[in-house]
């Protein structure tokens, strides 16, 4: 069987696109290309110094962020993609982009869906109203991703405790490092056609 053809969003450091060069790439799916809407994401880097194309697309030569996409997913399907990941993307998901890759887009959200999601919840802001609102667990969460910011069909979940003397970057340290795991081990599975997914449930195909 060939391997999935993967694409992967970023917007910064891309250590989670990292995990997916490290674990996933050439063995369970192949990287054909990065894409970023920032100029100097690190992410870019890791890509050319896995020798996946990386490629900076500029939002600001694009009218609005529908037809932003369309060039991107021009870019996803010029390369044969057949699986997006968002790893640290910061742009607004428009229908036509859903509509391009229908539960074949996934993405990684610092926290344990349905807390502390959606709109205005990215960025150090998540562990900011983790901690404001007192919560003893948050987490990470990966999912498809739908026409609902953070609200596609849930794929994995993890907890890490909130402690007492936590801090927003503390807790952002804690949760950075289970994402590392989750997002690898849903790509994989994902890769080995291993899920399958009934409206807004995600289970593991029985063999
Ligand atoms: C992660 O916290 C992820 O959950 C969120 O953006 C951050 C990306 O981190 N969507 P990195 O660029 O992978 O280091």
């Amino acid at each position: 069987m060939s391997l999935k053809k993967i694409g992967v969003l970023v917007s910064g450091s891309g250590s989670n696109f990292q995990k997916l060069i490290d674990h996933i790439h050439d063995v369970y799916g192949e990287i054909v290309v990065v894409l970023s809407d920032k100029a100097d994401a690190y992410g870019l880097i890791r890509g050319k110094n896995a020798g996946i194309d990386a490629v900076f697309l500029d939002p600001k030569e694009y009218p609005e962020n529908e037809t932003y996409n369309e060039k991107i997913i021009e870019r996803l399907k010029g390369h044969g993609v057949e699986l997006v990941v968002l790893a640290g993307y910061m742009r607004i998901m428009t229908p036509n982009f859903i509509k391009a890759y229908p539960n074949a887009i996934v993405n990684i959200h610092p926290a344990l869906i349905p807390s502390f999601c959606g709109k205005g919840f990215y960025g150090m802001r998540v562990h900011q109203a983790v901690i404001n609102y007192g919560v003893k667990v948050t987490g990470a969460t990966v999912h498809f991703v739908n026409e609902v910011a953070d609200g596609g069909p849930i794929i994995a979940q993890e907890t890490v405790k909130v402690a007492d003397d936590d801090t927003p970057e503390s807790i952002q340290k804690k949760v950075l490092e289970i994402e590392h795991q989750l997002l690898p081990g849903a790509v994989k599975a994902i890769c080995l056609d291993e899920l399958e997914v009934n409206g807004r449930i995600v289970r593991k195909r029985l063999k």
